[in-house]
């Protein structure tokens, strides 16, 4: 026997409510954590995840669930931060998918690595954050990723994904395709730099770092601190004010389309988003359709930014969504614009 591992756990009928930011009060048939690579094999050998349904999550931060889940949750719990390769100007660092993304934002910066500053504060896991391509002040993150360590559990077999595997897009990637269900992240790697430029050109960060009295040499701690003060005024804290930060994703047009509503609304901020496309911002549209700060019973808009959907207290996941098919049909109505959700709906 090697170590002292401790037999994996599956527990019946578990309260997902500390498990989901939106703090819906659900309940999952089968739920386990997994904390150990070498606990695989009999997780993917368990009764409850032969038969399925099965939910790996991170940090519940990108989900709404409008009912009980009926088969197997699994929560990501992998922990784990190590340098692969340090070539004196660059390093490769790999953290385990169940790592804190902010607490890995924190240490890389206190490390004098730059790159993951502009994507500091953004709630849930390190393991969700190729998925769903994390995005903030002009940064992605894959543009710091080298690879992803995966599971294919139709084989049982680890897998290394470099970034042109991954396919990332704007809130989009392998993941959440094909392998949405069979490829498990179990680590990623970054390149970050010592040296390396930092993006400072989008929206309020200059403002913010002025107002710190950085403006003319700022760090990538600098940075990061400026992103913490912007994201802490506009957005809710989920341990406050239950929310999946945007719900929607800001919609790509075509020019044509983008044109035309200029038209008639030239203060609406939009985007360059690859040729004869153009990315307009939905906050400003359900903003600007009155709907900033509605609210039905418990489940509302944010009254600081019209993307956030929020849990005032009881709001049922069944409300919530209702909420958000009601935003979506007032924006198409009145732009001809659908939106997409950003969160998994459940
Ligand atoms: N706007 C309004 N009213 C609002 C909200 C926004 O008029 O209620 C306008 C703003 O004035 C601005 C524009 O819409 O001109 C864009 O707003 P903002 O810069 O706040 O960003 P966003 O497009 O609403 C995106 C991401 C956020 C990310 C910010 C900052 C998506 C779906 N959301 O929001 O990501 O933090 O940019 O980079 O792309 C998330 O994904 O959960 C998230 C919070």
């Amino acid at each position: 026997m090697k170590g002292q591992a401790v037999a994996l756990e599956i527990r019946r009928d578990v309260d997902l409510t500390p498990y989901n930011t939106f703090g819906m009060r659900v309940r999952a048939a089968y739920f386990t954590e997994l904390c150990a690579k070498d606990d695989l094999p009999a997780l993917l050998a368990s009764e409850p995840f032969r038969r399925g349904p099965v939910l790996w999550l991170g940090g519940g931060s990108n989900l709404l669930f409008t009912q009980d889940y009926p088969g197997l949750v699994i929560r990501m719990a992998l922990q784990g931060v190590r340098i692969l390769e340090d070539d004196g100007e660059t390093v490769c660092v790999e953290a385990a998918a169940g790592e804190n993304w902010h607490g890995f934002v924190s240490h890389t910066l206190s490390q004098g690595w730059a790159g993951l500053e502009n994507l500091s504060l953004i709630p849930g896991t390190v393991g969700a954050s190729p998925i769903q391509n994390i995005g903030a002040y002009g940064v992605e993150v894959q543009d710091c990723i080298e690879s992803v360590l995966c599971m294919d559990t139709a084989s049982g077999r680890e897998t290394v994904l470099s970034r042109a595997d991954c396919h990332f897009d704007y809130r989009d990637s392998v993941f959440k395709h094909e392998g949405r269900d069979r490829l498990v992240v179990l680590a990623v790697r970054f390149r970050l730099a010592r040296h390396a430029p930092l993006r400072i050109g989008y929206g309020d960060i200059r403002a913010a770092l002025a107002e710190a009295g950085v403006e003319a040499q700022p760090s990538a701690a600098d940075v990061s601190r400026a992103v913490i003060r912007i994201r802490q005024s506009k957005l809710p804290d989920p341990a406050v004010l239950g929310n999946a930060g945007s719900f929607f994703k800001n919609p790509v047009v075509s020019s044509e389309q983008a044109e035309a509503l200029l038209v008639r609304h030239p203060d609406l901020p939009h985007y360059p988003a690859g040729p004869g496309r153009i990315k307009l911002a939905a906050g400003w549209l359900i903003d600007r359709a009155g709907l900033k700060g509605y609210r039905e019973g418990d489940a509302g808009v944010h009254d600081r930014q019209a993307l956030v959907l929020v849990n005032h207290g009881q709001a049922s996941g069944k409300e919530m969504w209702q909420l958000a098919q009601k935003v979506q049909a007032t924006v198409e109505t009145r732009y001809g614009v659908r939106l997409e959700p950003e969160p998994i709906v459940l």
